[in-house]
């Protein structure tokens, strides 16, 4: 598979204004040095616990936040098909809509409504992206919205209308309707169903599938809900406190998870084969804070399998198998301990 976006040593650091002269006194590092590749056509799942740093890694790479250092190569096709490699770091605004890129990333967030502006009709918010790309008489947008309209299950009739005047799941729909008008590449779903009930969820991961086929997109689904991560994407990444800690293809995660924190977190699901053993591993205290992260491995003070070397030494992300691992100093036990209480081996 061809890689579309890659994120090499990444970091994203929040200041902390203090004092009389408000001058930096500390940062949240809410993005620590991330290296994550994404594929063409692929649904990347990016999964972790709240304030590790999902929201904030997807609106680096469609540039909604400035990373601090770092590189996003972006593997861009022009219109006549060449393919180039552009870094979207140090683009502005600007550069972007002149080099063609503003409208091939995308997103879309949880909840709609703090997203559109609600004194304006449908067809104007569907047509901002529009009209940043291309200039089109009042009759072309129209019947190009319409169509817009039509594609995520919405008909035509909606255009006069305000965004408070539809459903939580209508209103989703005309967000995704919103985020392909560009004709994106890549679009980075924030919680697109979290706010949404179970009936409606299962519509819209639906539709997105079925966009996502139809259209030849690639998707980042950022959630902390492991099974709709499992229902939608082909490979999820974990992450902990600002790092990527493990990446593996959805069928081997679930079934094969190397890292202590992945264990954790699919040892908490209900129903899965691994709740069907006998233990689970419960997570002691929260995520610690993102402005003085522990040194060593940021996973150390909540694992149940640290040990000294973890304390002081930082693990680094490498290839393993089908995916990749932060290379856990206690591997090995780590694996003996698996089968001890889960009964099934490592094998990545
Ligand atoms: N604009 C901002 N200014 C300062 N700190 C921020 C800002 N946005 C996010 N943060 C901090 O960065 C860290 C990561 O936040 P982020 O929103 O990326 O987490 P998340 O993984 O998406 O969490 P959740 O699952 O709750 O949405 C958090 O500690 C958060 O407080
Ligand atoms: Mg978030």
């Amino acid at each position: 598979m061809e890689k579309l976006i890659e994120l090499k040593n990444l970091y994203k650091h929040y200041p902390i204004l203090g004092g009389i002269l408000r001058h930096q006194i500390n940062a949240v590092k809410a993005l620590d040095g991330i290296d994550l590749d994404i594929m063409k056509g692929e649904c990347l799942g990016l999964v972790g616990e709240s304030g590790c740093g999902k929201t904030t890694t997807g609106k680096a790479i469609v540039k909604l936040h400035e990373a601090t250092k770092g590189e996003i190569l972006f593997h861009n096709k022009n219109k006549a098909g060449k393919e180039s490699v552009i870094d979207v770091v140090p683009l502005t605004n600007r550069k972007m809509k002149q080099k063609g890129i503003r409208g091939k990333l995308q997103m879309v967030f949880q909840d709609p409504t703090t997203s559109m502006n609600p004194r304006m009709l449908i067809k104007n918010i569907i047509a901002e992206p529009i009209n940043e790309q291309v200039k089109l008489s009042s009759r072309e947008m129209e019947s190009r919205i319409k169509k817009l309209l039509d594609t995520v299950g919405l008909g035509g009739q909606h255009l006069l209308r305000y965004p408070h005047e539809f459903s939580g799941g209508q209103r989703q729909r005309l967000a995704i309707a919103r985020a392909i008008a560009t004709n994106p590449d890549f679009i980075v779903l924030d919680e697109p169903t979290s706010a949404l009930d179970v009936s409606v969820q299962a519509q819209i991961l639906n539709l997105l599938k079925e966009l996502q086929d139809k259209l030849g997109m690639t998707y980042l689904f950022v959630t902390h809900h492991l099974l709709v991560v499992k229902y939608i994407s082909s490979r999820i990444a974990v992450m902990y406190l600002g790092k990527i800690v493990e990446v593996a293809q959805t069928k081997d995660l679930f079934e094969n998870p190397m890292h202590p924190y992945t264990l954790a977190l699919l040892s908490a699901i209900p129903n899965t084969n691994i709740d069907k053993r006998s233990k689970r591993i419960v997570l002691e205290g929260d995520v610690p804070s993102p402005l003085n992260p522990p040194a060593g491995c940021r996973f150390h003070p909540r694992c149940p399998f640290a040990i000294d070397r973890c304390r002081t030494e930082i693990p680094k992300l490498e290839d393993v198998g089908n995916g990749q691992l932060t290379a856990c100093h206690r591997k090995e036990d780590v694996a003996k301990l698996v089968k001890d209480t889960f009964g099934f081996s490592m094998k990545r």
